[in-house]
């Protein structure tokens, strides 16, 4: 399916976003380990949470189907899984392979997880390499998925982690709750910290200081009530739709503003939009509050690297497509990561730039966008990435001409309904 985007002068309206990926994906695997049956309201709803779910329900745990309402997880306590009947599918999900793969390593069980042809070429040796040091023996592709977990008999360890990850932090502290011992996982700069926060809502400790993490083994969830907040990253592109249109406003409800996850708010803001907390309060632990961004004018270019690119680390295509626009040449720098999400974004990114018309250099670890006044629309390559469609489907809203964003459905995996409200907030609903 192809998508077409037709350029707009109107963006504003209030917008109410799926709830966050990553809490959304912790609150099923935690409410699926714990004994008795837990609520979680406005889990998200796309394809990616979907397959966390059912994996979780080939495990033994009873879930709703997921809507917009409250879902019921009856959990099978002590996080004690029984055997599948068939290999578990992670879809397109990172999150779902790599902190099951964390959960599966205590089970005395061996099992299979695989993923679509994307998650199959996504480096999993991130996390085989400390569940191997905590005892699991899995097999790999060369590192590659389908892994092969034979699980059971974990021993906790001290770990330093080599890349800035919430996803390999989140799989060994989970590993460590079946682990002999304390497990302990050391950052070398914060990654977003959901499962950190999350799990003490279920009634298992976590001791953090500073960058250290430390779990104990044999600690099991309870069954709790929670109600997961907005996406930011989803957000984010209203927020850029709003910054780019002239005199666009919007109002994004009820978003997870936690600070290892809302630095793309910052940046825009330093861009020189406006942005304006509402009604900050907290909910799973977790800061919230409305939105509201407007503009009206041009946005200064940004430089942007070091600590903070693990706190908008899925927001490098938005803000690439912002600095399209912006007066001055923007950085992106220490990004390198980028290239091993669902595509390879900065290579991504990168290409339909240049095929808008914007000067653009790709570097191992970047992008280096030189701000145009004006963009040409384009037929748009989304490589199957949700953000990356997302991101030039907002650029597109400001293009000279119509912009066809390709596979454009795979704004399902995080965002169903997307194309609609983009279309609604412009004014053509
Ligand atoms: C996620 C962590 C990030 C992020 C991904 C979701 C999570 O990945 O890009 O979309 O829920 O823990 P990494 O941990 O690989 O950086």
């Amino acid at each position: 399916m192809n998508q077409r985007i037709t350029s707009t002068t109107k963006f504003s309206g209030s917008v109410r976003v799926p709830g966050d990926k990553s809490i959304s994906h912790r609150a099923l695997m935690f409410a699926a380990m714990a004994e008795g049956s837990s609520e979680l309201t406005g889990l998200a709803t796309g394809q990616d949470v979907a397959s966390t779910a059912a994996c979780m329900r080939a495990l033994g745990a009873g879930i709703d189907q997921i809507g917009s309402g409250v879902v019921n997880v009856r959990g099978v306590g002590e996080g004690q899984f029984t055997r599948p009947d068939a290999e578990l599918d992670a879809g397109n999900s990172g999150t779902t392979i790599r902190l099951l793969s964390g959960i599966l390593a205590g089970q005395q069980f061996d099992v299979t997880i695989s993923g679509d042809k994307y998650l199959s070429r996504r480096p999993m040796k991130r996390v085989i390499d400390p569940l191997s040091e905590m005892g699991a023996g899995i097999d790999s592709q060369g590192g590659l998925p389908p892994l092969v977990i034979n699980g059971g008999g974990l021993r906790g360890i001290e770990y330093i982690l080599p890349v800035p990850s919430a996803q390999v932090k989140s799989c060994v502290l989970l590993a460590g709750l079946f682990a002999d011992g304390a497990t302990t996982v050391v950052e070398s700069m914060p990654s977003r910290d959901h499962t950190e926060r999350l799990l003490p809502i279920f009634g298992v400790p976590v001791e953090c200081k500073g960058l250290r993490c430390t779990v104990n083994g044999g600690a099991a969830p309870r069954a709790a009530s929670v109600t997961i907040p907005g996406d930011p990253s989803s957000a984010a592109f209203f927020a850029a739709a709003a910054a780019l249109v002239p005199g666009g406003q919007v109002l994004l409800e009820n978003i997870c503003l936690n600070p290892t996850r809302a630095a793309f708010f910052d940046v825009l803001a330093e861009m020189g939009a406006e942005v304006e907390r509402l009604n900050s309060r907290s909910e799973a632990g977790e800061p919230v509050a409305d939105l509201r961004v407007a503009h009206d004018g041009k946005l200064k270019a940004f430089d942007i690297g070091g600590a903070l690119i693990p706190s908008l680390v899925d927001e490098v295509p938005v803000l690439a497509v912002l600095a399209a626009l912006a007066v001055g040449t923007s950085r992106i720098r220490d990004a390198a990561e980028l290239r091993v999400k669902e595509t390879d974004r900065l290579k991504a990114v990168a290409g339909n730039l240049g095929r808008m018309g914007v000067a653009v250099k790709e570097t191992p670890d970047g992008l280096v966008i030189e701000g145009a006044a004006r963009l040409k629309g384009a037929e748009i390559d989304s490589y199957g990435d949700h953000r990356v469609a997302m991101a030039f489907s907002v650029v597109g809203l400001v293009a000279e001409s119509d912009t066809l964003i390709g596979d454009s459905s795979c704004a399902n995996i995080s965002f169903p309904g997307f194309y609609n409200e983009l279309n609604r907030l412009a004014g053509r609903a």
